[in-house]
């Protein structure tokens, strides 16, 4: 028998379009009754509409499925709650949560105005935040919680022109590692994805059409379904795009310890042990780095 989410609840935001759209009818045809949360906006983020929730909604109720829309921002902290009142209103609880509204503001560092880095932060960063909060006590009160947060090669890695949308992307690690240690013991699991994806988010980025028509977000689904049923591990990031997936960790060095008196010039000197990823370990929790100084 197959992974199934039969009796699940789940909500995924942005899930009018692209992406989120995929996941949710994806979960509702395994079973579970999803709220389609989506502010129907344009790429940047402007304007707004019910009608992109409502029409999945629709596809989903077309298919047999159960699922209704919600049509808030979540980067309003009202506006997220209602996201998960609604779900328990409608079903009862709330088991599944992706977080994966977004929307893209794209300058470089120098053009780039402090207006839209706070909006693109907003958006990708505190929206996660704000509909997580509201979930979260009641996944901890009951025991069982599958959160996946939408991260980006583009904050993992750095892309030009992406400073605030990387930032909120690699924000949303940080927030998943600790969220997965302080949800572990009431079996709520957080993990991220890395999708790799033609929607109207990348389609104007010049990707060659002969690899654009491969990114089928068909094929990032199953990898955020997996992220969000009883076999979820905790703090896995993945990559997922064109049938491909792969594991994304941060690694640490085993480093050079240098002794009680370092100047400048020790380091520069040790520059190439310092950063010689030779038998490089990834850590849980930030304490066995802090440990494994000590160690060395
Ligand atoms: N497509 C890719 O290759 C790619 C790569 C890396 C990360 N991502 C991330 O995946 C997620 C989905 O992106 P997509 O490519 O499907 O884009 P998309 O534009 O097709 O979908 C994003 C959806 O989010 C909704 N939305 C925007 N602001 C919202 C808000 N404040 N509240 C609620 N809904 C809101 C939009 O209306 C839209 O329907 C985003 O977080 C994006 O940053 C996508």
């Amino acid at each position: 028998m197959g992974i199934d989410f039969k009796g699940k609840v789940a909500i995924v935001t942005g899930a009018g379009a692209g992406l989120g759209r995929c996941h949710a009818i994806e979960l509702a045809k395994l079973g579970a009754k999803v709220v389609v949360n989506d502010l129907g906006s344009a790429v940047d983020g402007s304007g707004g509409s019910s009608a992109a929730a409502q029409a999945v909604v629709e596809e989903i109720k077309k298919a047999g499925g159960e699922a209704i829309a919600n049509g808030a921002s979540v980067a309003d902290r009202r506006g997220a709650e209602t996201i998960v009142e609604d779900a328990v209103k409608a079903f009862g609880t709330v088991d599944i949560l992706v977080n994966n509204a977004g929307i893209l503001r794209d300058k470089s560092f120098v053009k780039g105005t402090l207006d839209d880095f706070e909006l693109v932060t907003n958006v990708h960063l505190l929206g996660s935040v704000y509909v997580t909060k509201a979930a979260w006590p009641i996944m901890n009160d009951k025991g069982y919680g599958r959160i996946v947060m939408t991260t980006s090669s583009s904050g993992l890695y750095g892309n030009f022109g992406q400073a605030n949308y990387g930032a909120a992307k690699m924000a949303l690690v940080g927030l998943m590692n600790t969220l997965k240690l302080e949800g572990e013991r009431k079996n709520v699991r957080v993990n991220a994805i890395a999708p790799i994806a033609a929607t109207r988010m990348t389609e104007n980025l010049g990707i060659p059409e002969e690899f654009f028509k491969k990114l089928k977000p068909e094929l990032v689904t199953p990898a955020v379904l997996f992220l969000c049923s009883e076999q979820a591990p905790t703090g896995l990031i993945v990559e997922a795009g064109a049938g491909h997936y792969s594991k994304v960790a941060l690694l640490e060095a085993k480093g050079a310890k240098l002794g009680d008196n370092v100047t400048v010039d020790d380091i520069a000197g040790a520059i190439d042990r310092i950063c010689d990823m030779t038998g490089a370990q990834e850590f849980r929790q930030g304490g066995e780095a802090s440990m494994k100084i000590f160690s060395a």
